[in-house]
């Protein structure tokens, strides 16, 4: 997978007096199935979270609340996408490297993915992912 096949996806939104609601549904508003939901919270200032790159799981990075950057990296060419409203998802293939900063105060990335939790879908090492990408 390349960079240029991230996307950042509207979901769809119901703006109420009392409050908005969105929403998202498998294969629909994004091009997978949900295995697994987690969420990265309380991150300390100047924190970074990521810095890894799957094998196979896709994901659908939501910024559920305050803003963060994900930068997306296919050994080549780096792209930054800021995320900073709920209604909108960055969808991730796999094989492609990524980490999250410039959390703001508060903020909540919640990720759906295609996989459940596997250590071995993980390639934490810059240099294997570039090995990887070149096989
Ligand atoms: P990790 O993905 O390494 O966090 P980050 O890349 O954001 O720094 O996950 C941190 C720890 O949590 C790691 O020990 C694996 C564990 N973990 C699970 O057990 N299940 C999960 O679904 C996830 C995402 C992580």
């Amino acid at each position: 997978m390349e960079i240029n096949n991230i996307q950042i996806l509207e979901l769809p939104k119901h703006l109420d007096l009392r409050g908005n609601l969105s929403f998202a549904e498998n294969e629909r508003h994004f091009p997978f199935a949900i295995n697994r939901v987690y969420w990265i919270y309380d991150v300390p200032g100047g924190e970074i979270r990521g810095g890894h790159a799957f094998k196979m799981q896709q994901e659908l990075i939501i910024a559920l609340s305050g803003s963060f950057d994900v930068i997306v990296d296919d050994g080549r060419s780096k792209q930054k996408v800021t995320l900073n409203r709920s209604y909108y998802g960055l969808y991730i293939p796999n094989g492609l490297w990524r980490h999250m900063e410039n959390f703001s105060t508060n903020s909540v990335a919640m990720v759906l993915s295609n996989t459940a939790f596997s250590e071995d879908d993980y390639i934490r090492d810059y240099e294997s992912f570039k090995h990887y990408k070149n096989a």
